[in-house]
This record gives C-alpha cells, structure tokens and sequence, in this order.
C-alpha cells in the first residue's frame, strides 16, 4: 500500500519550514511498494526526489514532481556474536529513535550520534557525522532499489565510497538508487570517542557509558543548535573547509587564533563557523533569513523566510568569506 497526495506542502516535511509544496507527495511502506510504485506512469513521466527527514534540505521553490518518502521501519539484530551486532534498520526509522535503541540495547557505536535529525536512509546517503565519529564507521551494508530497474542491489559500506558528508549517493549513483535498509555493525565492548571538542568535558565527573556519552551529546546538540520547531534550520548549512597546510600556515600569520582539525600531513580542515563568525556575520539578517547567534554554522528562518531570503544570505555569507580570507566554502545542505 502506498499514500498518494497532491499538491501537498511540505512546510513540516522539511526542518527549514519554507511555505513550499510539491505536486505529488508519496509515502511507501516496504521494497514491494516501491518496486511498484517505480513501474507506475507518476514515477516514470515525473522527476522524483527521495527524502528523509527533510533536515538537509533547501527547497528553493515549489517542487513540480514527486517527493517521495519511506514508511520503512523496523530494527532488527540480523546477526549476534560475542563481540559485535549487525543490526538492520529501515529507510524510515527515525534516525536518534534508532540510536537511542542501541544505546539502549548496549550495542556500541552511534552515540556521538545522538540527536542528528533525519532517518536511516539519508545517514547512509549523507554520511552523518559528529563528535569524530561518521557513519560509515558503524555501516557495514546498505540495501537499495536500482530506479532504472527495479532490481535489488547491496552496497558494501567500500563501495559507498564514504567522504566527509558524501557518499557514491551523492555523486556518481545520484538519484539512481533507493536507499530501503541500512545495516550497521555496533560493538558489545566498544571503544568510545571522546577527543572531539568539549565532549569530554560535558561528560565531566558522570561515568563514562553509552548512556552517558549520548546525554552529554544531546545536551551540547540542545545548546548551541536551534530547534527547528523554534527557528527552521538544517543544521550546519556549511561544510568545514579542507585547505592546504601551506595556505593555513600563511593565513595563520594574519590570524594566529584560526583554528583547525588536522588530517594528514598535507592538508587541515578549518571550522567555517569560525571563519563566517570572525567575517562579522553572527546574528545577522537578510529578509527573515539569518545567521544562528549560538553557531554560526546554522542559518535560521528566523522571521517567515523565503527560499530566496536563506539563498542570499548564504551566497552573500560565502563571497565574504572567499575576499577576507581566499577560502571557498561550499554548502553542506542540498538545493533543490
Ligand atoms: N566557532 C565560532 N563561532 C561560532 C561557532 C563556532 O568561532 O559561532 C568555532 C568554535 O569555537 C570552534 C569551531 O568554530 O573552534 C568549531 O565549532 P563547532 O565544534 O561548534 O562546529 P564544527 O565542529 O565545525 C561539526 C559538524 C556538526 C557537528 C559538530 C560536532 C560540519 C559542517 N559540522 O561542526 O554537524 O555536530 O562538528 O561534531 O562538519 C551538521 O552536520 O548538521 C552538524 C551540526
């Protein structure tokens, strides 16, 4: 069974909340359902966009097609030895429903990445990440629908060909495959990550266990990013920018205070939230657009935003920081 609408708004399909709608929305409920629905005339006389939570996303006018959205949910352990899981999990699930389920379970792996909004689906498309760890560190397999025809087919977590906030996904395989189960591989005595930022320090004197590594998570997350309920967003607008050591070392003179994440001997990654702070940006406005006063990483729809309000305040946020300081940064959310 799937759901058909028209002309369906998506303002609460998507955590920017901008008054847009799309032709057709459809919600499908298993691999059947979109086997089918892929033979249909809709999908085959219509573009078509698969969505998760929508909270990476920048829709920036009506969308003159068919949305597309997984009712797949359901979390099962498909394998159980004495060290490790494998747990599969549906396109649909909530992605925090499912890390605060391992959690949980004491299945080691997903708490720094508590809180991410969005649904299993996308974490495999976008290669979710916080806190040092990314997802494709914990997927082990991701099962997809070739759109083309129909056919199932598994992607080892190699092939995905995982990179900061990408995937084959994104690239090479856009739009060519659904995304329908995620399988990830947690640990049963697991390592946890806690060199990241204040992670540690938010921990502070608790004890050190998944549970409380995924409050301390959630209470960072909850403090320096904006509800979408309160003010839509899509989390980090931007992605950290990845520049030589040699053009660092020669920005480092003019700014010794620039931070950085190093990660080879060639090249360091510089917070953009630190670059478009100190360009003077934090709090300001076009339209009911703004830059997040807590994180200057996150535009806001502050005030009853356009798409248009949130695209010039992002192409006006990324020239000032390419003339102050020679760097181009690009955006992590997807225009569409
Ligand atoms: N900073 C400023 N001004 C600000 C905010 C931060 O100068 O307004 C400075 C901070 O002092 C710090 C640096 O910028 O030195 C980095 O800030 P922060 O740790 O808050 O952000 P980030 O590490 O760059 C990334 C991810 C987040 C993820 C956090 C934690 C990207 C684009 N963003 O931010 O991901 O939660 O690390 O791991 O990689 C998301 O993708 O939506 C997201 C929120």
């Amino acid at each position: 069974m799937v759901a058909i609408e028209e002309n369906k708004p998506l303002q609460q399909l998507h955590t920017f909340h901008l008054p847009v709608s799309a032709r057709w929305y459809v919600e499908y409920y298993s691999v059947q359902d979109i086997k089918d629905l892929l033979k249909t005339d809709l999908l085959r006389q219509n573009p078509f966009l698969q969505i998760g939570g929508g909270s990476n996303l920048l829709f920036m006018s009506d969308y003159e097609g068919v949305i597309l959205h997984s009712g797949i949910k359901y979390i099962d352990v498909v394998t159980d030895s004495s060290d490790y899981v494998l747990v599969k999990a549906g396109s649909g699930v909530v992605w925090d429903d499912f890390v605060g389920y391992l959690v949980k379970m004491g299945f080691g792996g997903a708490e720094n990445l508590s809180f991410i909004p969005g649904e299993v689906g996308a974490s495999a498309v976008q290669n979710i990440g916080a806190y040092g760890v990314e997802v494709k560190d914990i997927i082990s397999h991701v099962e997809t629908i070739e759109v083309a025809t129909g056919r199932e087919k598994i992607f080892t977590c190699r092939e995905c060909r995982y990179g900061y906030r990408d995937s084959i996904f994104k690239k090479e395989l856009k739009g060519k495959y659904i995304v329908t189960a995620v399988v990830y591989k947690l640990q049963k005595n697991p390592d946890y990550h806690l060199d990241y930022g204040n992670l540690r320090e938010a921990i502070g004197d608790r004890d050190i266990n998944l549970q409380t590594i995924r409050k301390a998570v959630i209470e960072i997350r909850k403090a320096k990013l904006p509800d979408p309920d309160e003010y839509g967003n899509a989390g980090s607008f931007f992605m950290n920018p990845v520049i030589p050591y040699s053009q660092y070392n020669l920005l480092k003179e003019k700014y010794p205070e620039m931070p950085c994440y190093v990660i080879d001997d060639h090249y360091v990654k510089i917070p953009a939230a630190w670059l478009i702070d100190k360009a003077g940006w934090k709090g300001k406005t076009i339209g009911g657009a703004a830059v997040h006063e807590k994180q200057c990483l996150v535009l806001i729809n502050k005030d009853s935003a356009t798409a248009g309000d949130v695209v010039a305040l992002a192409r006006n946020i990324v020239d000032s920081v390419k003339d102050l300081y020679g760097i181009s940064i690009a955006p992590e959310v997807n225009y569409i």
